[in-house]
């Protein structure tokens, strides 16, 4: 607990000013007097200088002896099966209740951390030993045999496995290739070799790891879970936000030898896409283990139907002692479909067949392996001239592209081999029956990584997550830009920005989500057309980042520089998405929705609200007149009796209440109506709907809470003025991400069970996941109710929700001329004070959330709003 505290609430302490003007405060604060106010005082952002190179994190907990500071304790794995474990007492409470269960312990690093893993080896008592590591970010993942993961769904820069072996070979520094995306816990077992001492473990960071309290955004509460939930967001965006560059590829290119590839999700090139009728012809050397390629298989979708094909080698002496012989036997090749070899929760993967190769197959020696795909469903496998396999994969009736999902544009090969092998690949020919050539690359130029997608970032990305999914989405940053813009660095809102724009395509579209790796424009094109249409709703989710980035930062020659694009973008949208008949939206390609419809008309309207700003008026004219039509298409859906609205004949979801609130559809009273049926979709986790209309009951495995629908929900109670229904929420639904027990991440989860107490999609739910990392924004726009009234805060306005209760909140809220201090809180007698201090350039009113009479600076008497002038004193408001 202690080393939990001090890594994440360091020091709230008033240190020196930074230069940087987001940080500088323009005069002092007056904190002499604070002994009067019912907050302690704000403080300054903490002075923090990014260390030249990267920064090691280490566990808080391992064995007897250690520190939170440094794990430097020495751990020693004599025999054959022994784990790293941890024995300290001073964190007994995250292992208590698995203590009982004579389960293994584990290196705890008290909340989730990401990069490449190390340890430091002090000792070796065989001439090599191998440890099998476990990552997983809940504790239950050290329990089975593949961790929490794997997470295949992207080349996302890092390991797709969460569970590596390493063979030690020496002393000295140990570490892993892949960045681990992001895990709280680690297991370390030694599986071969005795006399492994191990003096220190931990991880080169990939992420920010600079202080929470050094942001520029701060928030803190007498209820010190609000403000832990605040400080989830800081720390989910560090883990997944990351700067140019700071994601190594994962390939290695050598100018003779080829492609160096350690197991990893097959990587894929639009080059060589949709051949019919051919043979894949390529050279492979195993180091070790094995080799693994795929074929016919979408590029990048959200579904992954080729064959999967992973041939093993004869597993020599010295080889990987866990080899999983059940799976992948020796001497074999593997066909699997799906996803994976196996499953993770809702990544459905099929292992098919097994095909003995009846002689062996040799590591470190160059083989040539073919696969004809003549385009009938069958498959011929040849390893060095000869026949091992030939399967016809629709006859084994699994893994086909289900029917909802529309077909993807481009098809094609890849190449990755399974976990805990390696292989080199060159010379690789996709040859058609009439002879022709259809693709040849000898694999020896650096440029495959950027064909393949598997280059390190270009432009500052933002992950949905930071283990799973580590794709830079767009419509989910809706929820997650506006906590970014709470913390103060917008560059992790324009930047991500910047990068969906460069793939923005000839049609407008923008795709719904990005590999971070940098691409050429063949890669760019195919990968956006390959994506599905039925998330045409993430365009317009874009639009509305936009619009509150341009609010917050008056930033207009962004939107200058990209008008041209949002009116292609939203063309594209409405082409795609708007049915003409009856101006409802379909997100594409999932029938007219409500919230597709609200999403369109909110984005419509803030496109007139900037283009009418940049001075193109007529060119948004169109606009107001679709989102009017739209307007009256969702008013048309009210249903008297229900009192809601629906659909015909269908029933209300609570989705739908946000979006028709958060689009101001119909009357106040209508909404009112519509608000009413909220407690009846109440579970102690919040707010879920039935499994009949909930689209997150993927696995038919109950309701779980949707922490994105979460967000919209409390970003609309925040619209209707209602803060105690969204502090209730708050307290259900973001309350268990701050319970310090074993599944405490430090950041904001994906899913929650409906009965509140786990992460709702169980292992694979992603713990450090910003689709609903909403609190964040609410406590600066709403608790605290500092928001721009025109872009760029030149004016703003205070005005704190009512029914919200706290004793005292306080925060610094970011703008483009320095930080808004400001506090509310109630004295001994009960009466409310503020207080304002304002930034040079800006001009504040604040709207005392109570009626009747207060004084401002001592002055009695006064009522209706108070003006803060930027740049002056503090304002002080006391309620009489
Ligand atoms: C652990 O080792 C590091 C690096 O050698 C050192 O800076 C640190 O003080 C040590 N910590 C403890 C608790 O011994
Ligand atoms: C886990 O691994 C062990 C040892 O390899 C094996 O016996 C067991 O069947 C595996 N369990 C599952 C669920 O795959
Ligand atoms: C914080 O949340 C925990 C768990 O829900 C609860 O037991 C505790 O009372 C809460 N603390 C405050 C100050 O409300
Ligand atoms: C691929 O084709 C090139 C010529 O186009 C040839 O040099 C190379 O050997 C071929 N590779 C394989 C594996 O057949
Ligand atoms: C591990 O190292 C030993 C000793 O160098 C070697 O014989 C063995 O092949 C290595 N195993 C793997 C999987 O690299
Ligand atoms: C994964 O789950 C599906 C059912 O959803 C099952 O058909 C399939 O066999 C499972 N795959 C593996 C590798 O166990
Ligand atoms: C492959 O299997 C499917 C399904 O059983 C069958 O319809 C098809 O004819 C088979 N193709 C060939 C070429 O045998
Ligand atoms: C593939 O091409 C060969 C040679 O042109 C032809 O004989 C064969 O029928 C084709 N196969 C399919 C499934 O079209
Ligand atoms: C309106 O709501 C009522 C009550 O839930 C329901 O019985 C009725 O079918 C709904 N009307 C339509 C047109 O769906
Ligand atoms: C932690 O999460 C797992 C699901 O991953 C759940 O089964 C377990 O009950 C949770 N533990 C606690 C203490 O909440």
């Amino acid at each position: 607990m202690k080393g939990l505290h001090l890594a994440l609430f360091a020091a709230l302490a008033v240190v020196s000013v930074h230069a940087n003007p987001l940080r500088a405060r323009n005069f002092g604060n007056g904190n002499g007097n604070s002994a009067s106010t019912p907050w302690p005082p704000i403080p300054d952002p903490q002075s923090y200088t990014k260390p030249d190179g990267p920064v090691r994190v280490y566990p808080v907990s391992v064995n007897k002896g250690l520190t939170s500071e440094h794990a430097n304790a020495t751990i020693s794995l004599k025999n054959e099966g022994d784990l790293f474990t941890r024995e300290s007492r001073s964190l007994v409470l995250f292992l208590q209740v698995e203590r009982s269960q004579s389960s293994p312990f584990a290196v705890d690093y008290g909340r989730d951390v990401a990069g490449r893993p190390f340890f430091e080896v002090t000792a070796l008592g065989s001439p090599y030993a191998q440890l099998e590591v476990k990552y997983t970010e809940a504790f239950n993942g050290l329990k089975v045999n593949y961790s929490d993961g794997p997470f295949p769904f992207s080349n996302g820069l890092s390991s797709e496995f969460r569970v590596e072996t390493l063979n030690v070979t020496k002393t000295g520094e140990l570490a892993s290739f892949f960045i681990q995306g992001s895990q709280r816990w680690e297991s370390v077992k030694l599986i071969k070799g005795q006399g492994v001492e191990i003096k220190s473990a931990g991880f080169i960071s990939s992420v920010d790891e600079a202080p929470i309290a050094s942001k520029p955004g701060y928030f803190a509460s007498s209820n010190s879970n609000m403000t832990d939930i605040w400080n989830l967001g800081p720390r989910t965006q560090q883990l997944a936000c990351f700067p140019p560059n700071s994601q190594p590829s994962t390939w290695e290119v050598d100018s003779k030898k080829g492609v160096y590839i350690r197991g990893q999700k097959p990587a894929t090139t639009v080059k060589g896409a949709n051949a019919k009728n051919y043979t894949l012809a390529f050279e492979a050397n195993i180091d070790y283990g094995g080799v693994g390629w795929r074929l016919d298989t979408e590029i990048d979708n959200i579904f992954a139907e080729g064959p999967y094909l992973v041939l093993t080698s004869n597993y020599p002496e010295g080889s990987f002692k866990n080899y999983n012989h059940s799976l992948v036997p020796p001497n074999t090749l593997v066909l699997g479909r799906g996803w994976s070899l196996q499953n993770q929760t809702t990544l459905t993967g099929w292992h098919l067949d097994s095909f003995p190769v009846g002689f062996d197959v040799t590591e470190k020696t160059w083989h040539n392996i073919e696969t004809d795909s003549p385009g009938d469903g069958t498959y011929t496998v040849r390893l060095d001239g000869k026949q091992i396999a030939h399967f016809n994969l629709t006859a084994y009736n699994v893994g086909a592209r289900p029917p909802y999902f529309p077909p993807c544009a481009y098809y094609s090969f890849a190449f990755g081999p399974w976990q805990d092998q390696a292989a080199w690949y060159r010379n690789v020919n996709i040859t058609l029956a009439s002879g022709q050539n259809w693709y040849s690359n000898p694999m020896t130029s650096e440029d495959i990584k950027v064909e393949y997608g598997v280059a390190t970032n270009d432009f500052t990305v933002c992950s949905d997550a930071g283990k799973r999914d580590r794709y830079s989405w767009l419509g989910d940053r809706q929820i997650s830009a506006r906590s970014v813009e709470a913390v103060g660095e917008f560059e992790y809102v324009s930047g991500p920005a910047e990068q969906a724009f460069a793939r923005q395509i000839a049609s407008g579209e923008v795709p719904s989500n990005m590999l971070f790796s940098q691409l050429d424009p063949l890669g760019i094109q195919g990968r956006t057309e390959s994506l599905d249409l039925i998330l045409v709703d993430w365009d317009s989710k874009f639009f509305d980042v936009i619009y509150h980035y341009w609010q917050k930062t008056g930033n207009d020659s962004f939107l200058q520089a990209h008008w041209g694009d949002m009116r292609a973008m939203m063309a594209y949208v409405m082409q795609t998405s708007i049915d003409p008949k009856t101006s409802f939206s379909t997100n594409g390609g999932s029938g007219p929705t409500i919230s597709s419809t609200a999403l369109n008309i909110i984005a419509l309207e803030e496109m007139v609200e900037m283009g009418s700003h940049l001075g193109h008026s007529s060119a948004v004219a169109a606009y107001q007149v679709q989102a009017n039509l739209s307007r009256k298409a969702l008013e048309g859906l009210w249903n008297e009796t229900g009192g809601f609205y629906a659909f015909p004949g269908k029933d209300y979801i609570v989705e739908d209440m946000a979006w028709i609130e958060l689009a101001k559809i119909g009357t106040a009273e209508r909404r009112d109506k519509f608000w009413s049926h909220l407690p009846s979709r109440q579970v102690p986790g919040g707010y879920v709907d039935p499994p009949a209309e909930n689209k997150f009951d993927l696995l038919g495995g109950g309701v779980k809470i949707s922490m994105n629908i979460a967000a919209e929900l409390l970003w609309a109670l925040g619209e209707r003025g209602d803060g105690k229904t969204a502090q209730d929420l708050v307290k259900r639904t973001y309350g268990p991400m701050v319970e310090r027990n074993v599944n405490y991440t430090g950041a904001y989860w994906e899913f929650l069970s409906a009965d509140g107490t786990y992460p709702g999609n169980d292992l694979e739910t992603a713990q450090s996941h910003f689709w609903g990392g909403f609190p964040t924004a609410f406590m600066m726009e709403y608790v605290l109710g500092v928001k721009p009234t025109t872009p760029g805060f030149a004016t703003f306005e205070v005005a704190p929700i009512s029914g919200w209760e706290d004793d005292w909140v306080e925060g610094r809220v970011p703008t483009p001329h320095g930080l808004i201090y400001t506090a509310w809180g109630y004295d001994s007698a009960g009466k409310l004070h503020m207080e304002v201090t304002a930034p040079k350039g800006t001009t504040g009113t604040i709207k005392p959330p109570f009626e009747g009479s207060f004084s401002v600076n001592g002055k009695a008497g006064q009522s209706g709003t108070v003006k803060v002038e930027g740049g002056r004193v503090k304002v002080t408001v006391v309620q009489q």
